[in-house]
């Protein structure tokens, strides 16, 4: 690891000479990301994969896959589980299941992960995006109502990185207006809103089981839901809506969560508590260490809700010396996989199909201020002190080394 100078302002020798972006080695190698990558103990996943490998069943709604579903249902506060192959498919299938008949658009916020468009245009709609609020970042009452029409289908409502969208006041809407509701919780696993578990919100919710969420599959997803006849019609679609032998009921794909995957995924929920333990004193330190550095913000995590502390957000403002984007660079060129927040926001993008926008002044706002940096359980105490170390000098950084790395940063462009 190499030693920076530290010394406040000081010309000779610049501090921007030790940077990666002028040839100096970075600073954290191999890299630190904002992947969890949680690693469950191995004996913990041989223990729970000898017994499917026992009972040679090693997919099709193994005992395994039963298991998580019934822990998880439980979990959440949720009538039902329904474990699926990904994210993406628990999505797609839910929004299948859910949308009104006869009509096309999907509303979901434009600050949100990148390719959820693409989840409702496998599910043969059309994305309406809306914008989100200001404080929370999330999707709100008032930007759904900004994208209501004849044609609504379906709210889908993403929770947003850190903290929760207001689940209850936006169930209560969508039953105002007859409108199905389903919430995106990939990030909100741990989470809590006015005091009711994510997972029983709405008329379905859908996670992820992905290496880099709170609970690690490798690959996975799942649904939580209160209404038997929606789990009875996930549970076909995802096995290809096979009723029985060569009988289709209803158009399915092949989304079933296999045993293997479903071993780890136990495993790594065994282990949760430590997980978030650890989280928590790494936000902590976040916290700590940004003390008395102008420019940043370390995004609050809700005190009184509880939360898993997985993910890292920092507002960079006007005081800071040099733009998100620079300052992404500058980390990233030294190891520190830190990740512009959801940017550009989806109605910024181009697609190869049909989409929708409502204004997002919130969401353009948004797209160049905040950074995801390292988080999870890679990362340790003390690599957060080394980050914010060098946050802090680029701070204070002084007008000869401020310009050198803007030359630097527009001869790269
Ligand atoms: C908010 C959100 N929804 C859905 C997904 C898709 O999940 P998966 O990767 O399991 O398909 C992701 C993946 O990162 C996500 O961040």
């Amino acid at each position: 690891m190499k030693i920076l100078d530290m010394t406040i302002g000081k010309k000779y020798p610049p501090f921007s000479e030790n940077l990666a972006i002028f040839g100096g080695s970075p600073l954290f190698d191999p890299p630190i990301s904002t992947s969890n990558l949680y690693e469950p103990s191995l004996r913990r996943i041989k223990d729970y994969s000898a017994r499917f490998i026992d009972a040679r069943q090693y997919t099709n709604n193994g005992p395994l896959t039963v298991e998580l579903e019934n822990r998880l249902a439980n979990f959440h506060k949720s009538k039902y589980c329904i474990a699926m192959a990904n994210g993406f498919w628990a999505l797609v299938l839910s929004m299948k299941a859910l949308a009104l008949p006869g009509r096309t658009e999907v509303i979901i916020p434009s600050l949100t992960y990148r390719r959820m468009s693409d989840a409702i245009a496998w599910a043969g709609l059309t994305p309406h995006f809306v914008d989100v609020n200001r404080e929370s970042l999330a999707i709100d009452v008032e930007s759904i109502l900004s994208g209501i029409n004849g044609e609504t289908a379906l709210i889908l409502a993403v929770h947003p990185i850190i903290n929760t969208c207001e689940a209850g006041k936006i169930e209560y809407l969508a039953r105002q207006l007859e409108i199905p509701i389903l919430f995106d919780s990939v990030e909100s696993v741990y989470e809590s809103v006015d005091g009711r578990k994510v997972g029983s919100f709405g008329d379905a919710e859908c996670f992820s089981l992905h290496a880099s969420k709170l609970i690690n599959g490798f690959e996975g997803g799942y649904v939580t839901t209160n209404s038997t006849e929606l789990a009875e019609r996930l549970k076909l679609s995802r096995a290809f809506g096979f009723a029985e032998q060569d009988e289709v009921v209803v158009f399915g794909t092949n989304a079933k969560l296999n045993e293997p995957h479903a071993a780890v995924a136990l495993a790594s929920f065994d282990e949760l508590e430590v997980q978030v333990q650890h989280n928590e004193r790494i936000f902590r330190t976040y916290l700590e260490q940004s003390v008395g550095i102008c420019g940043i913000d370390v995004v609050r995590f809700k005190p009184n809700e509880p939360s898993s502390f997985k993910n890292i957000l920092v507002e960079i403002n006007e005081d800071f010396p040099v733009d998100r984007d620079l300052l992404v660079w500058i980390l990233n060129s030294e190891g520190i996989l830190a990740r512009p927040y959801y940017s550009p926001p989806l109605h910024l993008k181009t697609y190869s199909y049909k989409t929708i926008a409502s204004n997002a002044p919130v969401s353009e706002w948004a797209q160049g201020r905040f950074v995801l940096l390292p988080s999870g359980y890679r990362v340790a105490v003390e690599d957060v002190v080394e980050i914010m170390e060098l946050i802090r000098t680029i701070s204070h950084m002084s007008t000869y080394d401020l310009t050198l790395i803007s030359e630097r940063w527009g001869n790269r462009k």
